[in-house]
């Protein structure tokens, strides 16, 4: 009670309009969980950092060399849905007229506190260059597996950016957003370093899914603005589409926004696939987190009946999603949810279609598919999964992570890396593209 009144007594003599409430017992405007995410263009980069206390006008102080450059920005109060309400402050910088492929030194902060110095690398300029990114889903606060080595990986400039395909922290929310707290904590050493694209998962959908919105900040490159269920922007010769697959299961939030986002999604590849889009950058990737082809057993997953999500085919309440991504060509689906590694055949309808049989990813005749779910968490590792399907290329049932490289309009390789095994390279291909068209347009060669 002293403490409280001596707080509320400093904030009145300073003539400063701050909460009054402690978070945990302290008074915090220092700002911590620090984490960056692409902007609307090369150009661009957010900043996205959490106060539990109010702590003014946001700012990063950034440069080449020295701290000589200011960015402003926002801050918005976010309530935990928990039965304690917790409060805290999210604050959100963009940097412009950056540089592309130059690094950067930065801290965030206000005049109540800085963070430590970070740095960054923003991603370069155009399609004509190789990005080298890191993927996985499922990634905890306990049995992180892949953690120290994405920290090292990220510090040392391995990577342009990284994609976590969703189910965060086991959870967000949970200890009343304690241990969401914690997470961010945890992944501050990569995420301060190199932006942290994210996709949503069914872990993250407690009080609708307010945790995971208020945390991240994905910016759609078309708009400009924030939307973390449903957003696409360009790395390189790559558009990346990412989505929510959980809109299709937790429907006691409403239905609309399913509907909302099939739009979204079939506008987005209407314009990625003018020619002169396609021609600048012809990968196109989609993130989702629950896979269209998957392998847990009913009834325990529900999710998963006769080997497929409700969203690859839709029905009457709403579409599907796999005849749009193999109308406009979309190249490699990109999912998680189940705790292991997974690599498909080109697939389309249940049906493979390989390039040939001696090379199924050279011109293949329908999208691939990986899961990457195996970053680590307390559930560990799926064992309990139906057992290998004929769609279904290759299994891994190790802890690690996926790194995707995409050397050039042709030629893109897929690695995945076993943490357990010292990160050996435990599966890789390489997809190869002469022609990105629809694949109804091209002459389809079954397996
Ligand atoms: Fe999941």
């Amino acid at each position: 009670m002293y403490f409280v009144s001596l707080f509320v007594l400093f904030a009145t003599i300073n003539g400063l309009v701050l909460a009054s409430f402690e978070q945990d017992g302290v008074v915090s405007q220092q700002p911590e969980q620090v984490h960056l995410s692409l902007g609307s263009n090369p150009s661009e980069m957010v900043a996205t950092w959490t106060t539990f206390n109010s702590a003014g006008q946001p700012i990063v102080e950034y440069g080449i060399k020295k701290l000589d450059k200011t960015a402003k920005g926002q801050s918005t109060e976010f309530v935990d849905g928990g039965s304690e309400a917790r409060s805290m402050f999210i604050h959100r910088v963009t940097m412009k007229n950056l540089v592309p492929g130059q690094t950067y030194i930065y801290h965030v902060g206000s005049e109540f506190g800085w963070s430590p110095i970070f740095w960054f690398t923003t991603i370069k300029n155009g399609s004509d260059w190789s990005p080298r990114l890191a993927i996985f889903g499922d990634l905890g606060n306990d049995n992180a597996k892949t953690l120290p080595r994405l920290q090292e990986d990220a510090q040392s400039g391995q990577f342009d950016a990284i994609i976590h395909v969703g189910d965060f922290a086991y959870n967000l929310d949970t200890d009343n957003a304690r241990v969401g707290d914690q997470f961010m904590r945890q992944i501050e050493p990569i995420a301060a370093y190199v932006p942290y694209m994210t996709a949503v998962g069914n872990h993250e959908q407690a009080y609708n899914f307010s945790n995971y919105v208020n945390r991240f900040s994905m910016v759609d490159s078309k708009t400009g603005e924030i939307n973390n269920h449903f957003y696409s922007y360009d790395v390189g010769p790559v558009h990346f589409i990412t989505f929510s697959t959980e809109f299709y299961f937790f429907t006691n939030y409403g239905r609309s926004q399913l509907h909302t986002q099939f739009e979204w999604i079939k506008n987005d590849l209407i314009e990625a696939t003018k020619p002169e889009n396609r021609a600048l950058r012809p990968w196109i990737v989609t993130i989702g987190h629950r896979a269209m082809y998957c392998n847990l057993h009913f009834p325990n997953y529900t999710e998963c009946l006769n080997r497929q999500t409700n969203f690859r085919k839709g029905d009457s309440e709403f579409p599907g999603l796999e005849d749009l991504f193999y109308q406009y060509g979309v190249d490699l689906e990109i999912w998680a949810h189940e705790h292991l590694y997974e690599r498909l055949w080109p697939i389309y309808d249940e049906q493979v279609y390989n390039g040939s049989l001696s090379e199924p990813y050279t011109n293949p005749g329908a999208p691939v598919h990986i899961t990457t779910g195996s970053a680590g968490c307390y559930e560990g590792i799926e064992y309990n999964v139906m057992e290998q399907a004929e769609w279904s290329a290759k299994r891994i049932y190790d802890y690690g992570f996926s790194i995707v490289t995409i050397h050039n309009s042709t030629h893109l390789s897929f690695e995945q890396l076993s943490a357990e095994k010292g990160h050996k390279v435990v599966d890789k291909f390489t997809l190869i593209k002469d022609n990105h068209d629809s694949y109804e347009t091209r002459k389809l060669t079954s397996s």
